[in-house]
């Protein structure tokens, strides 16, 4: 049995549900939504698709029929409007977050909670001291997305499938988030060896840009994405589900897989107090183990700075 809530089921919720549906991980998911009627339209829609996939349950439920999951992810919340940051959504998704909180908290007996609701690291704060929860019980989705985003620039730059690049995005879930070129590999092969034997073009029409051009437009990009995606369709949702389904395969199946989820930090990479993605083992009891891998200065200060950003931000919600 391996049971998944989802709380909040608006696109990236509904979408987060179909693509688990879809996965065949689990057997039983719960929609719960502020608007029941639309949680209930969704499961029977998704219910309709059961011939199709292996079975599971759906059903739309409140917070009490959470009691027994293995993971709630949470992703109720107010949507980033288009050019809004996600720190602005900061106090309007807080209040969200503390009032589903204490309605959970009686039925999460030992389910793992994901936050995926934005801003991600400051709700994941929110959501475990709200809910006295052990650290690694309560964490977010982080920058699993914007490492996948990483690897995709990164993929499409250098010709070589997603799959074959290894790259992290640390930090904050948003515009202060820091890239690790120092970890960059590609087949095992560090970024700059494996550029030495290739006739790929950085930049896309200038045979001449160097890697170090591309850095920078690779990581714009990255930045941009979720505000690019807005400003065309109004919302993301097919990646970051995408995201939340790896997240919770290494929950369900606990896999131990290392993802750049949002944990709260206690003297790793001389940071405390605050919750940011930095790589995780993330298994069955969520995260194991941060690992405090060797960053290059420029990257340890920006992850400092990235830091500051989110406990500027979390503080304001604290005292608000
Ligand atoms: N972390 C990431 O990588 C990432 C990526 C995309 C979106 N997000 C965030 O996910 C959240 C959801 O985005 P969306 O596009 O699905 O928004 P949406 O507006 O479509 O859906 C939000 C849903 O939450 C519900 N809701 C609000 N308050 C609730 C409560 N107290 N209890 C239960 N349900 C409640 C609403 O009824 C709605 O269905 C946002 O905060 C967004 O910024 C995060």
């Amino acid at each position: 049995m391996s049971k998944v809530s989802v709380i909040g089921v608006g696109d990236v919720g509904a979408t987060a549900a179909y693509t688990l549906q879809m996965s065949g991980l689990a057997t039983e998911i719960v929609l719960v939504d502020m608007d029941r009627t639309k949680a209930e339209g969704h499961a029977m829609d998704m219910s309709h698709g059961l011939f199709f996939v292996p079975p599971v349950e759906i059903r739309a439920g409140g917070y009490d029929d959470c009691a027994g999951s293995q993971a709630i992810v949470v992703t109720a919340g107010a949507r980033q409007r288009p050019g809004e940051s996600r720190l602005e959504l900061t106090k309007r998704n807080a209040a969200i977050c503390r009032s589903l909180v204490d309605g959970l908290k009686p039925h999460v007996g030992d389910a793992v909670l994901l936050v995926v609701s934005n801003p991600v690291d400051v709700m994941t704060d929110v959501a475990q001291e709200r809910s006295g929860l052990p650290p690694g019980r309560v964490f977010g989705s982080g920058t699993v997305l914007d490492s996948a985003r990483f690897r995709y620039e990164l993929s499409r730059t250098c010709g070589v499938d997603a799959r074959n690049v290894h790259a992290f995005v640390v930090g904050e879930h948003g515009d202060s988030e820091v890239f690790l070129w120092s970890q960059v590999h590609i087949a095992g092969t560090p970024i700059e060896a494996f550029c030495g034997g290739c006739s790929h073009a950085c930049v896309p029409g200038d045979a001449a840009a160097s890697l170090e051009a591309a850095r920078t437009a690779i990581e714009t990009r990255v930045r941009g994405s979720a505000y690019h995606v807005i400003e065309s369709k109004g919302f993301t949702n097919y990646a970051v589900s995408l995201a939340v389904l790896r997240i919770l395969g290494a929950l369900l199946r606990d896999e131990s897989s290392a993802l750049t989820v949002s944990t709260r930090v206690g003297g790793e990479y001389g940071l405390s107090g605050v919750c940011l993605s930095v790589p995780c083992i993330v298994g069955a009891r969520g995260v194991e183990r941060i690992i405090e891998g060797r960053l290059a200065d420029g990257e340890r200060a920006a992850l400092a700075r990235s830091a500051d950003v989110i406990r500027e931000a979390t503080d304001g919600v604290r005292k608000g």
